[in-house]
């Protein structure tokens, strides 16, 4: 889930991104007939490994809301492929892949961010295909989905028509996006300050036309209620909003939220990554 930076992160600049619970869990078998998923993305993987399996999939996360769940899946369905076949792919390779599918579903409009954080867990800056972990924070975070159905792609060409037209205005508000991802940088163990960098990225991203009503709505609900500051995540136009929140005020940010027709979830960091569960 990116903290800062979305969009930006589309024209080369750098971005902030973390994993967050709960996680998605991934069974693949072997068998004989193809196998028929109902994601793009998990079809992919399969034809992508060349090979023909049953999948399960176990995930609270809810898709298409922003928050990279078709990442989180598809990174875990290649992982699971890998296991169950025995095709020996690293961490690294398998990272690669789930963002080349990515790319290839979302027809080439895909950062690495989602599947970076997917496959490793913990938090990172991403710039133009590097990525540097940061150090493990104890963030407490409020999702507020605003049950808005919308398109990544969609948005990503939204902001590409908005730069064409008024180039003069969106580049500068890609630089002030960036201004903040790297201020943000020098300030991750403040929360209060890092909140109010979240509100002014949140503004910014009403600038580039991908704010929503709904999601403005959740976002001043969440600052009413005590949230040191909350922003859209991810592509916008519906889907997710995020509130970095005291401990004590997130149950009672998340019931703001709910009343404000979002559904809320009480989040934080997942350290760990990709991980091979017990076998069933
Ligand atoms: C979407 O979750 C975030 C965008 O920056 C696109 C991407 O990074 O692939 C809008």
């Amino acid at each position: 889930m990116f903290l800062f930076g979305e969009h930006a992160v589309v024209y080369g600049k750098p971005g902030i991104a973390l994993a967050i619970r709960p996680r998605v869990y991934v069974t693949v078998r072997k068998t004989s007939h193809a196998h028929h998923a109902k994601s793009p993305y998990i079809d992919q993987c399969f034809k992508e490994l060349n090979v023909k399996g049953s999948v399960y999939i176990n995930s609270q996360l809810p898709s298409s809301s922003g928050l990279g769940s078709s990442a989180a899946v598809t990174v875990a369905t290649m992982a699971a492929i890998n296991d169950e076949f025995g095709l020996g792919k690293t961490r690294d390779q398998i990272a690669e892949q789930a963002y080349k599918i990515e790319k290839r579903v979302q027809k080439g409009r895909a950062s690495p961010t989602d599947t970076t954080v997917s496959t490793y867990g913990g938090m990172f800056l991403i710039k133009e295909g590097t990525r540097k972990r940061l150090a493990p924070q104890n963030y407490h975070l409020v999702v507020g989905n605003s049950q808005v159905t919308h398109s990544t792609a969609r948005m990503v060409e939204k902001v590409a028509d908005l730069k064409g037209k008024y180039p003069t205005i969106c580049e500068p508000v890609m630089d002030a996006i960036e201004a903040i991802t790297l201020d943000a940088m020098k300030h991750l163990d403040e929360p209060q300050y890092l909140g109010r960098l979240m509100d002014m990225n949140h503004a910014l991203l009403d600038v580039l036309g991908v704010g929503h009503p709904q999601l403005s709505k959740l976002v001043l609900a969440a600052r009413a209620t005590g949230a040191y500051g909350a922003k859209i995540t991810g592509a916008g136009g519906g889907g997710c909003m995020v509130a970095l929140a005291p401990k004590n005020l997130k149950a009672r940010i998340a019931g703001a939220l709910e009343v404000t027709d979002g559904r809320a979830l009480i989040t934080c960091l997942d350290t760990e990554g990709l991980r091979k569960e017990k076998d069933a």
